[in-house]
């Protein structure tokens, strides 16, 4: 998974200029504005402003407006995305991500809207895993299996943030470190994920890890969309695309049997586009299990294959949103909101229900460190766990 084939190198050169390119415009508290940075008329803009605090430490919530009418919102606290206000096809803009409209009910009752999920985005079974001999018990904060990284996870930490601008593009770079024996992983986790938002009205995440002993990594983020904007009923009728003719069946407590079968001939199958809600009633016993979608498709890519790549493309037919995500993960969680069950209300004062959002989860498969054949998530001291997943908007024309 993190082998150095030659491909991965050449990204990672690309990725070091583009690097050099970004510090040198970056907007530290007392550096120097470029002259891109301050440029007034049709540059893109990031702003902050403060949040409320999280176990005494403060949070703040960034504000990032490109010039192609897309302004995303994006909190420390999580590393959540708040907010993503994009034009439909007639220049209409909708917040099409759902959340909350304050800090209080992300720390208290968010089904994991918009955050950066971590140490190990979706399930363990048992809350167990073997590496190198030595057996870890983690949290089994989800029935008897541990989910999205435990009792406090990445998503409920504050992470350091600075910002960034460059002709075309802003960004929030989000840093921290899980110290060794957190949430009972082993290994300090060195961990950076930049969100960029730039002028082709894409956010780009960019997953950075570096760790001191052996342990195992799969980080994503978790955003609910509703492409004809957040609290508006329900998803059904967006038109979803996956670029994969697998996907990994689960048990009853969606653990992946280890199974990779064929979506050919099932509600599962994406391939061509269809409406979430034509098959979603479907008596398939996945179905049934998942009270909906909750599964993990195994993109259609070779293993060694790491390069940025369509995943999946949902569009909204009455607003003529349209959402593509590309992708350098092997997988891709599709979850259609299944428990969300009247109990939140949303960011714009709606309540929301089951099927109100979908989320589409770019990972390594669920529980891979329990199932040999599924792609490696072991991260080793010198070795750099490196991904980027880009969420693409336009709106379509009829
Ligand atoms: C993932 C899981 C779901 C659910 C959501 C969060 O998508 O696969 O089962 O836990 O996260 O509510």
């Amino acid at each position: 998974m993190f082998a150095l084939t030659s491909r991965r190198v050449l990204r990672r050169v690309a990725t070091f200029v583009g690097l050099v390119l970004l510090l040198g415009s970056v907007t530290g508290p007392a550096g120097p504005m470029t002259a891109a940075a301050t440029s007034a008329r049709g540059a893109p803009t990031i702003t902050k402003v403060p949040w409320g605090t999280v176990g005494g430490q403060p949070v703040d919530l960034y504000t990032l407006t490109n010039t192609k009418g897309m302004t995303v919102k994006i909190t420390n606290y999580g590393g959540i995305i708040q907010s993503i206000d994009v034009p439909d096809r007639r220049g209409r803009r909708a917040n099409v991500a759902l959340g909350f409209d304050n800090l209080d009910d992300y720390v208290t009752s968010s089904p994991y809207f918009g955050c950066i999920t971590g140490r190990y985005a979706n399930r363990i079974a048992n809350g167990r895993f073997t590496l190198d001999g030595v057996t870890y018990q983690l949290a089994q904060n989800n029935g008897v299996n541990h989910l999205h990284g435990g009792n406090v996870g990445f998503d409920k930490r504050v992470w350091a943030a600075r910002t960034a601008k460059r002709r075309d593009s802003v960004a929030l770079v989000l840093t921290y470190t899980s110290p060794a024996g957190e949430e009972n992983y082993p290994g300090t986790l060195t961990t950076k994920v930049t969100y960029t938002l730039t002028d082709r009205n894409e956010i780009r995440m960019d997953y950075h890890a570096t760790t001191d002993a052996a342990t195992i990594v799969n980080l994503t983020n978790h955003t609910y969309f509703n492409l004809a904007g957040e609290g508006s009923g329900t998803i059904e009728d967006h038109v979803l695309e996956l670029e994969a003719r697998r996907y990994t069946p689960v048990d009853a407590t969606l653990i992946p049997t280890g199974e990779i079968a064929p979506v050919a001939r099932t509600p599962f199958d994406f391939t061509r586009p269809t409406a979430i809600g034509q098959r979603i009633r479907d008596a398939h016993p996945q179905i049934v299990i998942g009270q909906g979608y909750d599964h993990n498709f195994v993109l259609d890519r070779r293993p060694e294959d790491e390069s940025l790549k369509l995943a999946a493309r949902v569009s909204e037919p009455r607003g003529g949103r349209v959402l593509e995500i590309l992708t350098t993960e092997p997988g891709i969680q599709f979850y259609s909101g299944n428990f969300l069950d009247g109990t939140l209300v949303g960011t714009s004062g709606r309540v929301y229900r089951q099927t109100d959002g979908f989320a589409l989860e770019t990972q390594h498969y669920p529980d891979s460190p329990n199932q040999p054949n599924f792609p490696s998530t072991v991260l080793r001291p010198g070795e750099e766990y490196e991904t980027t997943t880009i969420y693409r908007f336009s709106a379509g024309h009829r």
